[in-house]
């Protein structure tokens, strides 16, 4: 019986895997230009990390997460997101006595048990920033710039950006009561699971996408009315310095997140034509979660961003880039004797980063060409024992077929040359 990848997950192919080199550079530029230095974590984590840092009662801990227990009989889990395991390892290795705010970027899988449809898989990546240590709004509009700044870099447009408050444990908690009480007698009109989340997250029903719930949040008291006078004034001066930078957004007072670490400004970037997936990325302000992973109070706030879903934006903008990494020289092969000859002519020609395929198999000319008809290089290196004999190669010229001889001496010289004139 054929195996195949589990469900969720994909095999990333070589013509797909340079375009997630070309993102992956890309990111790294903007992250680099804003002073984002990279970090690596673990895939696993101790379980308990992320049961504190996500939240109990959110849907990443309660139903999504890979868990299991290692040969030493402890809890484990792959990665469901990255700040966790960030916060984790800034507390781990002290990096608060650095100079200055930290700042630092990921890149690489998570893993979610989630329902796999376009756009939202098991296994898939994200990049994405954090920076701790610092809490002025102007960190708030850095961030939400950057994320912007990386979609712009790539050539996308009709992304929107929407903004909230969420608050801080003083303001939730004020507003918790309030719709609480507010939607307790319509209880039995809520849906299955705003049920249970009126009784431990009552905040995750305004993300509810249940039209009945939605309308009955519709008219319940908003979140915005509870903010306190600071986190109030926080998100005046996030939303002015966005208009300092003429950055468009929208203010929706229904995001909320599906992370409980959240505090004060969270943000979405959404594009509309992907669907029911549509938030390219999502972030926000943590400010309690060092505290509850057992750090000193430290404000934080960062953002990640789904590779898999900007890949999908960029095919539905048509901005995938057109990136040439197969070969450029094929070196055709005729018979054994020229075989030494030819190997050695195809490492010349790949120390100087020219990318080189040979013929392995001495098969005919014809079915040579053919495969280098196929792999689509620019030109085709002929050495039979007549050539070996006479110390030349031949050259031929895909696009119009044109064939000459060339010394074997000065054929990497050559060869260079002429794929320069092709580019
Ligand atoms: P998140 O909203 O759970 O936030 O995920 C961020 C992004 O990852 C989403 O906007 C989406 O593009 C992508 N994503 C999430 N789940 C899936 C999935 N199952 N399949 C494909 N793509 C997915 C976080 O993860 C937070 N850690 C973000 C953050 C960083 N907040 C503060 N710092």
């Amino acid at each position: 019986m054929r195996i195949n990848a589990p469900k969720g997950t994909q095999d990333i192919l070589p013509e797909a895997a340079v375009i997630w080199q070309w993102i992956e550079e890309n990111v790294r530029q903007v992250f680099f230009s804003y002073g984002f230095g990279e970090i690596r974590t673990p895939i696993f984590e101790q379980t308990q990390l992320f049961a504190r840092g996500i939240g109990e009662t959110t849907d990443i801990v309660e139903k999504e997460m890979y868990t299991f227990l290692d040969k030493g009989g402890r809890s484990m889990t792959l990665r469901p997101e990255g700040t966790a395991s960030v916060v984790r390892s800034y507390l781990e290795h002290n990096l608060a006595s650095r100079a200055g705010v930290t700042k630092l970027h990921y890149f690489g899988p998570m893993f979610r048990q989630e329902k796999p449809q376009a756009g939202r898989y098991r296994q898939f990546n994200q990049f994405g920033a954090e920076v701790l240590g610092e809490d002025s709004p102007l960190v708030d509009a850095e961030i939400i710039a950057l994320a912007t700044d990386i979609y712009r870099r790539m050539g996308l447009d009709n992304l929107e950006v929407r903004i909230n408050s969420v608050g801080c444990t003083v303001c939730r908690s004020k507003f918790k009561e309030a719709i609480v009480e507010y939607l307790s007698p319509k209880s039995e009109e809520l849906c299955e699971s705003c049920r249970k989340r009126l009784e431990k997250n009552p905040l995750r029903i305004l993300d509810c996408k249940s039209p009945v719930c939605k309308g009955l949040t519709d008219l319940a008291p908003g979140l915005e009315h509870f903010l306190c006078d600071e986190c109030n004034s926080h998100f005046t001066d996030v939303k002015s310095l966005l208009d300092c930078l003429d950055l468009h957004y929208e203010v929706d007072s229904r995001l909320v997140r599906g992370l409980d670490y959240y505090t004060k400004t969270v943000f979405e970037v959404i594009y509309k034509d992907l669907g029911a997936q549509n938030a390219v990325c999502g972030g926000g302000r943590y400010d309690g979660l060092v505290q509850e992973v057992g750090g000193p109070p430290t404000p934080g706030i960062g953002f990640a961003a789904g590779v898999e879903r900007l890949i999908l934006t960029l095919e539905k903008q048509g901005k995938l880039p057109r990136i040439n990494w197969g070969p450029q020289v094929y070196v055709s092969v005729l018979g054994e004797s020229p075989q030494g000859t030819a190997f050695k002519l195809a490492q010349e020609l790949r120390k100087r980063g020219i990318r080189t395929e040979m013929e392995m198999s001495s098969r005919s000319l014809k079915a040579q060409m053919k495969t280098a008809d196929k792999l689509q290089v620019q030109l085709v290196i002929i050495l039979g024992e007549n050539e070996i004999a006479r110390d030349i190669v031949l050259i031929r010229r895909m696009s119009d077929g044109e064939q000459r001889e060339l010394a074997l001496s000065e054929a990497v010289d050559v060869i260079q040359e002429e794929l320069t004139g092709l580019y």
